[in-house]
């Protein structure tokens, strides 16, 4: 019998950090512990999300139920481990997490269960690639076919963008194992969207969309990051369309993966386009988790409780919900971060100006952030801290983060955010 009196959330980033601010609004959470966390949550333990067989224990000893935050430790098979030891888990087997750790295995699995995706190739050999991409008369975009951050993407714009993105992921091996096989799509340009649902392997409940925001400069110009900024809801994405997602691309892909074996549990993470002129929903990319930092802006609006229905789809009971309650309001997340980041950063700067922050309608949560030795918060990674607001509109949700995220800084000009988070719809 489960109490889940105690849980571990695995993970460091602002995801986890959302995640346990909002599940600790339920009355029979007494304990959160985060391996290993950040400057912003308590109570943290150095346990890396990697070593699963350490964390098996830890919750084995503390009894804890543990919540997956990022890929890394599901593709080690985190839950496949648990599930042998008989400790409770949500999150997806290793063989579901194939969605997100393998794209060429998800754009075949689309193709085999008719979910509608960019066409493709694969290749190993960059020559090849560069021959193809020759004779094709759109752009494309060429992708690692393994996890890279979310910085194994690169979306051109012409055929010599397209070698350089080739030669960089085959030839390079910046991405080491992650990309020693790529894929080329073609590019479909259009809207960008983001749906996660929740599933207990069966049946789903899909959460409010949202956006995010990849590259890491203004006017989306620069490298991919993990996120520098999301909002949620989409104001334009209508609830026929939610529904068309439902039947067209969720309900297809928990089915495919019944039938493949692989039920998946956990949340899943598809990220959407919709065509220019038809807004015919395509898939990107699959991820098997929440996305980070589309959580944030989630967990300020989510109103039901979320701990209930990740209970509910562990045990295999989602469809015994009700519909997820929303705030009627917006909200907006302006990432923070570390000047240089994708690239090379400096870490260990002070933070300041936090206690200045708005109190209400505002949350901030951490990613790279620690503690240090005199107790002081210091800078501790790319993505540092996420501000995020709610507002009647997304105009005051937006103009509630940028005030607030004015009030913070670590010194020498060394902090990073995007200015057009939401612009779009200003
Ligand atoms: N925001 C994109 C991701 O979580 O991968």
């Amino acid at each position: 019998m489960i109490d889940y009196e105690n849980l571990l959330i695995i993970g460091s980033g602002g995801r986890e950090h959302a995640l346990g601010w909002k599940i600790s609004k339920n009355q029979r959470v007494k304990k959160i512990y985060y391996a290993d966390g950040n400057g912003g949550t308590y109570e943290n333990i150095q346990i890396l999300p990697t070593d699963i067989r350490k964390l098996a224990e830890f919750a084995k000893h503390k009894k804890c139920y543990t919540i997956v935050g990022p890929e890394i430790p599901l593709s080690l098979g985190i839950v496949d481990l648990f599930d042998y030891e008989g400790i409770p888990i949500f999150g997806p087997t290793k063989d579901a997490s194939n969605l997100e750790t393998s794209k060429k295995y998800s754009k075949n699995f689309m193709i085999e269960n008719f979910i509608p995706t960019a066409e493709f190739q694969t290749f190993n050999d960059s020559s090849k690639a560069m021959d193809y991409v020759n004779k094709l008369d759109y752009n494309v975009v060429v992708k690692a076919d393994g996890l890279a951050s979310g910085k194994g993407v690169f979306v051109t714009n012409n055929k010599q963008e397209a070698f350089e993105a080739i030669d960089i992921l085959l030839n390079t091996r910046t991405f080491g194992e992650s990309s020693k096989e790529i894929i080329i799509e073609k590019r479909i340009t259009g809207e960008e969207v983001s749906i996660i649902a929740i599933s207990d392997g069966k049946s789903f409940i899909i959460l409010e969309p949202c956006k995010d925001h990849k590259r890491i400069f203004d006017n989306d110009r620069g490298p991919n990051t993990g996120g520098m900024g999301s909002y949620s809801p989409v104001p334009n994405i209508t609830s026929e369309e939610i529904n068309q997602f439902s039947k067209k691309i969720f309900e297809p892909t928990i089915n495919g993966m019944i039938k493949n074996g692989s039920p998946f549990k956990g949340f899943l993470y598809a990220g959407l386009l919709l065509e220019e002129e038809t807004r015919k929903p395509f898939v990107l990319e699959y991820n098997v988790r929440m996305g980070d930092p589309e959580c944030q802006p989630l967990m300020m609006r989510m109103e039901s409780d979320l701990l209930e229905y990740i209970i509910a789809a562990g045990n295999q009971s989602i469809d015994s919900m009700k519909p997820i309650e929303w705030k009627d309001k917006y909200s907006v997340c302006v990432v923070m971060a570390s000047k240089g980041y994708p690239g090379r950063f400096e870490i260990g700067y002070e933070i300041k100006g936090l206690e200045k922050t708005d109190k209400e309608d505002l949350t901030i949560f951490h990613a790279g952030t620690k503690l240090n030795n005199f107790n002081k918060l210091i800078t501790n990674g790319g993505r540092v801290l996420d501000v995020t607001s709610l507002g009647n509109t997304i105009k005051e949700a937006a103009i509630k983060s940028y005030n607030n995220v004015k009030k913070i800084s670590w010194g020498n000009n060394q902090e990073h955010y995007r200015k057009d988070i939401a612009n779009n719809l200003i």
